[in-house]
């Protein structure tokens, strides 16, 4: 099993390069982002409660996300690997998808990290945010609310996995070929 962390602040072009990823190694993907999106259009509790949070640009608490994960790797047993996205966003978290992956005798083979400057995330989503339907993106101080909350909570995680000598930086402003390129090739060193 080769797992990977799709990692970056948010409007990185994660979920963009996923799908290509996932299409090309036959990976299993993994967005936590997507899973509570789904919660919410079935207006479950557990998807009204993340909607409160979502909508002001803050985290989901980590049982919750790490509840919806430790269900999708069981629902998956026979999958050739996991492409995580959006997963994890916390110290915590990145603890318990460890251990989730020991019990499975696996482990995560690269974290690829992606790197986009401020502003242009910011007017990424302002634009995907005419079209996407996503509340989240609508407006501009909830969008930076995002980053912020990316900046004190997340970027922890890029640290925790490099004590491990598991992060590659990849530069996320380019074409979305150029920057899908770049990602394959990291993939490919590791996978030969
Ligand atoms: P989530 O759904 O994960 O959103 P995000 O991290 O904020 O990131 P986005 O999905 O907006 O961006 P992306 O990096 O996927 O970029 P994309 O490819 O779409 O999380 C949403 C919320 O859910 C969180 O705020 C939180 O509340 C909650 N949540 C989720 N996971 C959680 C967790 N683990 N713990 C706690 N809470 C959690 O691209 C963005 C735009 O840019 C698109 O329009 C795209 O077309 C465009 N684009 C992509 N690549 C390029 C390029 N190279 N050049 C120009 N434009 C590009
Ligand atoms: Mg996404």
């Amino acid at each position: 099993m080769f797992n990977i962390i799709l990692f970056g602040p948010p409007g990185s072009g994660k979920g963009t390069q996923s799908e290509k990823l996932i299409e090309k190694y036959g990976l299993v993907h993994l967005s936590t982002g997507n899973l509570l999106r789904s919660e919410i259009d079935a207006q479950t509790p557990l998807g009204l409660e993340a909607k409160s949070l979502m909508d002001k640009g803050q985290l989901v608490p980590d049982e919750v996300v790490i509840g919806m994960i430790s269900s999708a790797l069981d629902a998956n047993a026979n999958a050739k690997g996991f492409l995580f996205d959006g997963f994890p966003r916390t110290e915590a978290q990145s603890e318990a998808l460890d251990s989730l992956l020991k019990l499975k005798k696996s482990e995560i083979g690269v974290v690829l990290a992606l790197e986009v400057g401020e502003e242009e995330l910011v007017k990424r989503l302002l634009n995907r945010g005419l079209t996407s339907g996503r509340s989240d993106d609508t407006n501009e101080s909830v969008i930076r609310a995002r980053i912020v909350e990316y900046k004190r909570k997340t970027t922890v995680v890029a640290d925790y996995y490099a004590r491990f000598n598991k992060v590659k930086t990849i530069k996320g402003e380019g074409s979305v070929e150029e920057i899908f390129s770049a990602l394959c090739s990291e993939i490919n060193k590791r996978l030969s």
